[in-house]
């Protein structure tokens, strides 16, 4: 059975964000664990690299032990995220931002440079759903491909949908769109099984 790890960057529980996500946990044949960021207290970076010098612990003590546990925990991740400004939310930033601190724990893949430290969630698979009303969703996907490839995690799919205003009952081939990135993530760690 695999674990996939759902991250709502969005602050709200109830909107096309989490909505999204619910329909590719819906999908998923395994075990499916979520995180809505609003729930959690995560500072911003300090950008002190107090972390790199210390073994990865943060000079924060704050929720984000909690997701790097749960990612490190997950098979498989799906990361959510409104555009905001063609980003992702400030939320989701801080999140990635302070992710950083699991770059020198020693653990997943070195990466030959003291400065970039190990790729801690190397092995995992991840896509990712943005939301927005209508435009710049490609800028935000920049943010988060950033995050997967320095964080070792492999892309499968990103599925941006446009809601201008709307839900998601509204638009039935996002559904489908969410299902379908649920069985790429499914697929690719087939794949590596075999
Ligand atoms: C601060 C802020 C900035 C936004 N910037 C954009 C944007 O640049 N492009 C866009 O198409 N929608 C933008 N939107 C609209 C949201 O992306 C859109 O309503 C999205 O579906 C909200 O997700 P949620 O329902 O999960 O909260 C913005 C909304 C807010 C609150």
């Amino acid at each position: 059975m695999k674990t996939i790890l759902a991250i709502n960057g969005s602050p709200r529980k109830k909107g096309t964000t989490a909505a999204m996500l619910s329909e590719v946990l819906s999908f998923w044949k395994g075990t499916a664990r979520s995180i809505h960021l609003s729930d959690l207290t995560i500072g911003h970076c300090y950008g002190c690299l107090h972390c790199m010098k210390h073994h990865g612990v943060c000079v924060q003590h704050d929720d984000m032990d909690k997701v790097i546990d749960a990612i490190l925990a997950a098979d498989a991740v799906v990361i959510g995220s409104p555009n905001y400004y063609y980003c992702v939310s400030g939320l989701l930033k801080n999140m990635i931002d302070r992710s950083i601190a699991a770059s020198y724990r020693g653990i997943g893949e070195y990466t030959g440079m003291e400065w970039h430290g190990w790729k801690p969630f190397v092995g995992k698979v991840c896509g990712f759903v943005i939301c927005q009303a209508a435009f710049g969703g490609e800028k935000a996907e920049g943010t988060l491909l950033c995050f997967a490839d320095y964080s070792g995690m492999t892309h499968v799919g990103t599925v941006i949908a446009s809601f201008g205003g709307k839900t998601l009952d509204d638009f039935p081939d996002y559904r489908d769109e969410a299902h379908t990135l649920a069985q790429r993530i499914q697929a690719a760690l087939q794949e590596r099984k075999q």
